[in-house]
């Protein structure tokens, strides 16, 4: 799950780079620093802590010490707002996890009003609903290629 999450953030930092034509401080670089920037980042064997040392070597060498700086604020400050988002979710779901069991104890309405109400508590709390129907299933399946992941498996 966490390394799912990972994944997908590292996807939206991606995503973001490619739709912009990369990072804002690859604007602008020339072709020997960006072929240089992205040798560092696809650096298989490196740790990330490598990475990260390397990378603010690089912008000091090209001079784009202040702009990378600046895109590594943006950065964190995204990380600090998914992690406070996480702590939020996690916080709210014993109260949202009793007003749905509420809900589906209370035979005292019909389908369609348990439905309604299921919805309503579902605007209130996306997350946390959608996060609860998650957790009162079977467990998703491995990662792909991970350890005892299926390889080329079929259930995606
Ligand atoms: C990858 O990173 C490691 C550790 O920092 C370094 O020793 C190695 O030279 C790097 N490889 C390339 C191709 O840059
Ligand atoms: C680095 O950039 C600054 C501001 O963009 C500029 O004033 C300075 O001359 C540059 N230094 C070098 C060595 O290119
Ligand atoms: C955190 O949640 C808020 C409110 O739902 C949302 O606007 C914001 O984009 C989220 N932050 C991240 C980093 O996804």
């Amino acid at each position: 799950m966490l390394q799912k999450y990972l994944i997908s953030f590292f996807l939206i930092v991606a995503i973001v780079f490619a739709h912009r034509g990369g990072p804002p401080f690859l604007k602008g670089a020339s072709r020997e620093a960006v072929k240089e920037f992205f040798k560092i980042q696809n650096n298989k064997t490196a740790k990330i802590s490598e990475i990260e040392s390397q990378t603010s070597a690089w912008a000091e060498k090209y001079n784009v010490t202040a702009t990378y700086k600046a895109a590594e604020a943006k950065r964190v400050e995204f990380e600090t707002g998914a992690r406070k988002n996480v702590t939020t979710v996690i916080a709210n779901l014993p109260t949202v996890k009793t007003q749905l069991e509420a809900i589906f104890d209370n035979k005292d309405q019909t389908f369609a009003q348990q439905r309604q109400a299921v919805d309503a508590l579902r605007t209130k709390y996306p997350k946390e609903v959608v996060t609860l129907f998650h957790l009162s299933g079977p467990p998703p399946p491995p990662p792909r290629g991970g350890r005892g992941g299926r390889r080329g498996g079929r259930r995606h």
